[in-house]
């Protein structure tokens, strides 16, 4: 992403989406000239108060930020009970396929009905507000109807991504001390079920907080039930009552944990609150896609992620927006996959990660012209900085020349866009993710917090929907994100500013990878490779890589009387894999006697990167032994 200076191509908003936007080009006025005003007036608008909040922000003990102070209210009021009781009681809420063709319906009214009777169900297992709920699930409607059950009684809920390994989700449940897992027995990867339960009962080997284990029935694959322990989702819900009251929880009482990967190797559960978190989610969702009552929105992030929870649930759902669901690789049975089911459910807001626009655009665009996308209107981009090729790809054949891409810059402890254009007010260049979204104050500064034009992606005064701690880790919380900068929360990107005042996110500047817009720790992986007995020590880093964005490239040095092969190469990437998941494999593994480190022992990746991209190898004269890169470098060059 060198390129800012030479990208010119500006798009302006097309007239019809600019006439009709729900966010008008005075909208940065009016946020800039009266910030709390701005969100107070959305606080009222969008979301539905059981008891209104006496003050909008409470900054008197920083960096512990309250919003909507006293504030009352109930999540899953708002993304239910609301449009059930409204003439949206039969508007999709929820439209879902599955990769094998399973189709389903659910209607506001009957997703209201659903979230009540499993609110019943996990409270009859004894679950009460404040206990904390581990889901385990595939992109499936009961996923959404667990979260908004847990929201319905106070239970924050931590989901787990599907494809992490049996040993983070242990770990992951035993930070938090869930109550509750839910799962499912598997669901379909290339037309072949995967065992999602079999995962859950190898992390529940170790997990002496779970008491139950809800199983939803999805790919009828075989599993083992334990005695008083597991229970089928479908039995539960034949006998539960069809309504329970929702818990009256405070602006901030938390809605749900979420782990992400931070530098280092130990996961953190991001704690994302209530009130603050629904105002965001949805004013950003109605003025960066432009949500009318029509629409078919599909987000395809796995709920799994932030993206998911943000913008495949909360935001879409409260807004009483219909969401289309999809549980499946995007090429099977083949490469039309996407377009086929984006045709046929006529979906009008698409918003998916640059990782697959790359992949799309190398299988080619056949694909893409079998299908009529003329009902697309807005596209969205999100993960990791998009790459003007991609960014010009997917406007000439997804939005048919002519639909404006969001590029939104934000992050699992942001909880909502920050960074973003608006469809008809910003003009747009491939690349970039604009300007900040209005009443969010954003800079770049340099190490001595001056603005400058490149440097740190800095976040000035705090937002609605910002992580309100590090589960259980308040001093984790001050640790990564204000200790840098004090009162500027530090985001962990790099960033340039051009001449249109546009900013372009760079990537990490700390110690963390993004592959395939999926955020992992090298620590994570370093610490992974080295409970190998043959690892004596491993530095992992990022490499740039056509389709992921980056691959995980691993340089390891093997213990006395142990030998690098292929075989060997082979064991420690499937160990990785086995102990992270599978996105954390590494692509490269390369066998190396030393490291580069500073005489205090630091492991200078900046110079590992260097060497994986091929480029000359940057200042060598703070390392204990400069000579030990001429190794690394013959090393690596006799890999290809
Ligand atoms: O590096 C940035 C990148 O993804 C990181 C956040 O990852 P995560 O918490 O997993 O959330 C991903 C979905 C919100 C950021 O620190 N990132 C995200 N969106 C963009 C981006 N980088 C550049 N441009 C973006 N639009």
């Amino acid at each position: 992403m060198d390129n800012t200076a030479l990208e010119n191509r500006v798009f302006n908003p097309p007239a019809e989406i600019a006439e009709n936007a729900n966010a008008k080009a005075d909208i940065y006025e009016w946020a800039k000239k009266d910030r709390l005003g701005f969100w107070d007036a959305h606080a009222k608008e969008l979301v539905t108060w059981f008891q209104p909040y006496d003050k909008i922000l409470d900054d008197s003990n920083p960096p512990f930020y309250k919003w909507f102070v006293n504030g009352k209210l109930n999540v899953s009021y708002n993304c239910v009970d609301r449009h059930a009781k409204s003439n949206r009681r039969n508007k999709a809420a929820i439209l879902y396929e599955s990769e094998i063709g399973k189709k389903v319906c659910l209607t506001y009214g009957m997703l209201y009905r659903e979230v009540n009777k499993f609110a019943n169900v996990l409270a009859g297992l004894g679950v009460k507000k404040g206990d904390r709920v581990a889901l385990y699930m595939p992109m499936i409607p009961e996923a959404t109807v667990a979260m908004l059950a847990c929201a319905r009684i106070g239970a924050p809920h931590s989901l787990v991504f599907g494809g992490f390994s049996p040993e983070s989700l242990r770990d992951r449940i035993n930070d938090c001390g869930a109550k509750v897992l839910i799962t499912s027995d598997g669901n379909f990867r290339r037309g072949k079920p995967f065992p999602l339960k079999d995962n859950a009962d190898k992390a529940m080997e170790d997990t002496p907080t779970i008491e139950k284990c809800i199983v939803v029935k999805n790919a009828e694959n075989e599993v083992v039930m334990k005695e008083g322990r597991d229970l089928w989702y479908h039995e539960l819900m034949a006998t539960a009552a069809n309504y329970y009251e929702p818990e009256v929880m405070d602006a901030e009482d938390m809605l749900f944990i979420l782990y992400t990967s931070g530098t280092t190797g130990k996961p953190k559960g991001v704690v994302h609150t209530s009130g603050g978190y629904l105002v965001q989610t949805q004013a950003t969702l109605k003025y960066v896609f432009d949500i009318k009552e029509d629409d078919v929105y599909w987000c395809t992030a796995d709920i799994g992620w932030i993206t998911g929870h943000s913008y495949v649930v909360y935001g879409p759902l409260a807004l009483g927006t219909t969401v289309f669901m999809y549980d499946g690789t995007i090429d099977y049975p083949d490469k039309d996959r996407m377009w086929d089911m984006a045709e046929r459910y006529g979906v009008t807001k698409f918003y998916t990660a640059p990782t697959a626009i790359r992949t799309w655009m190398k299988w080619g665009t056949e694909y893409v012209k079998k299908h009529d996308l003329s009902a697309i209107k807005i596209l969205g981009s999100v993960g990791e900085p998009i790459n003007p090729e991609a960014w010009m790809w997917y406007r000439e054949n997804i939005g048919h020349g002519e639909a404006p891409i969001m590029d939104t810059w934000w992050q699992t402890e942001t909880g909502a866009h920050m960074v973003t254009p608006l469809p008809g007010v910003t003009p747009l260049k491939p690349g970039t993710a604009t300007v900040p979204f209005p009443g969010i104050e954003v800079d770049i500064v340099d190490e001595n917090k001056n603005s400058v034009n490149e440097g740190y992606l800095v976040v000035k005064s705090p937002w609605p929907s910002m992580l309100r701690t590090v589960y259980g880790d308040d001093n984790r919380y001050i640790d990564q994100y204000w200790k840098k900068f004090g009162d500027f929360y530090f985001a962990g990107d790099g960033a340039k500013r051009d001449e249109m005042g546009y900013i372009w996110v760079t990537g990490r500047v700390d110690d963390v990878l993004n592959v395939s817009g999926h955020r992992l720790g090298t620590a994570e992986v370093e610490s992974a490779l080295v409970e190998c007995e043959e690892v004596a020590e491993a530095a992992v880093v990022g490499k740039k890589h056509e389709v992921k964005g980056e691959s995980v490239c691993a340089f390891v040095i093997l213990k006395d009387g142990f030998e690098g092969s292929p075989e060997l190469i082979e064991k420690l990437k499937k160990h990785v894999g086995v102990k992270i998941g599978p996105i954390a494999k590494p692509d490269d593994i390369i066998f190396t006697s030393s490291l580069p480190k500073t005489r205090s022992g630091k492991i200078m990746r900046r110079l590992l990167r260097d060497i994986a991209e091929g480029r000359a190898i940057g200042d060598v004269t703070t390392l204990a032994d400069p000579g030990a890169m001429q190794e690394i470098a013959a090393k690596y060059a006799g890999k290809e």
